[in-house]
């Protein structure tokens, strides 16, 4: 059977994702060797882990899923249709409901409480990302009325306010990635930085010199703020405000995340004011797999009309938003 091979001291993550996910095939048991896990999954699939296939041993059925618990208490075509896939930040669960299955808000709520003992709260999408902080309106299924939780990823605790400020979980394989591309004594610039999951990850797990976030949500700068001394870091500095008027005085980066893939484009110029010769710039894009290119035009343009150049090192889907649609971190070194 397939299995993925996870690192002893991600097992715990990587498993409630591929849980999260619906690939976790359960049934069979988890086998250990050396410094990994080897976890059974129904399929391949887009993953930061390798695949292996493996005889596992069967085991009796166990822990019940959403889809199990929900069996006999909502109508049979109500859970066919129904998503049960979740994010989880800290305690929180985020759940995608069809507004036209309102009525069994409660009744999903409870069963995923009781699914998931790690829960505390359980919430719905209200609405898409929107307006200029990117967020969105949550509903409460179940459990104690609250948005803010403490969501630990890559020896990192954030205090997230679900509602309030932009933040994706899903992203903590792309932070890390960024976070092992980071050099000792690196001055590296957020923009639009949120309430500080690449500042925090940066900072702590790197020797960066120095991790500046830009971000212009209130809101967001005041997590931001406290999950730099929640975490103890001393080499973050987390400005308040709109990259265009900011960055400018910040001097120059040797490495800058541009995470806002609606628009980054609309900041290329920023970008390219605070780099030299040899700065490295992570840029964010959602576009169609077709159209992936798109992204080097952009940064083209804006290197053309500032007389600059650049070497591409890299394109990566880090994550998905549409059939065939994915969020691409295009990287980029200004020459
Ligand atoms: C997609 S979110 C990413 C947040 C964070 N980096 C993360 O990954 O969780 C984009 C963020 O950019 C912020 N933003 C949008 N326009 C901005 C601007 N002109 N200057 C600074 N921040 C901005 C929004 O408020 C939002 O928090």
């Amino acid at each position: 059977m397939i299995t993925v091979k996870v690192p002893l001291q991600e097992a715990e993550r990587a498993k409630q994702e591929l849980m999260r996910q619906g690939y976790f095939l359960s049934g069979y048991s988890v086998q250990k060797e050396g410094d990994h896990l080897y976890f059974p999954v129904k399929e391949r699939f887009d993953s930061p882990y390798a695949f292996e296939e493996r005889a596992l041993e069967a085991r009796p059925e166990q822990p019940q899923g959403l889809r199990e618990t929900l069996k006999g208490k909502l109508p049979a075509d109500v859970l066919g249709r129904l998503k049960t896939a979740y994010d989880q930040v800290g305690d929180i669960a985020i759940l995608e409901i069809d507004d036209k299955f309102k009525g069994y808000d409660a009744t999903i709520g409870k069963a995923l409480l009781d699914t998931n003992p790690k829960l505390r709260t359980v919430l719905a999408k209200a609405t898409g990302h929107e307006g200029a902080y990117r967020t969105q309106h949550m509903r409460l299924l179940a459990g104690e009325d609250k948005r803010v939780a403490v969501h630990k990823e890559n020896g990192v605790s954030l205090i997230v306010d679900v509602e309030a400020v932009y933040f994706s979980a899903r992203l903590s394989t792309e932070r890390k990635r960024i976070m092992e591309r980071v050099q000792p004594g690196e001055r590296v610039l957020v923009m639009f930085s949120g309430c500080g999951p690449y500042t925090c990850t940066l900072a702590k797990n790197t020797e960066a010199e120095e991790v500046v976030g830009v971000e212009i949500n209130p809101r967001g700068h005041e997590l931001a703020e406290e999950n730099s001394k929640l975490n103890e870091l001393t080499n973050v500095k987390n400005y308040k405000g709109d990259v265009r008027e900011i960055v400018p005085e910040l001097g120059e980066f040797d490495r800058i995340l541009m995470p806002l893939p609606r628009s980054a484009e609309t900041f290329l110029d920023v970008a390219l004011g605070a780099s030299h010769q040899g700065t490295i710039i992570h840029f964010y894009s959602f576009l169609h797999e077709d159209d992936y290119a798109q992204a080097d035009t952009w940064i083209q343009g804006v290197c053309d009309r500032a007389g600059r150049r650049f070497e591409l090192l890299g394109s990566v889907k880090c994550g998905q938003q549409a059939p065939r649609v994915f969020r691409w971190c295009t990287d980029v070194k200004i020459l």
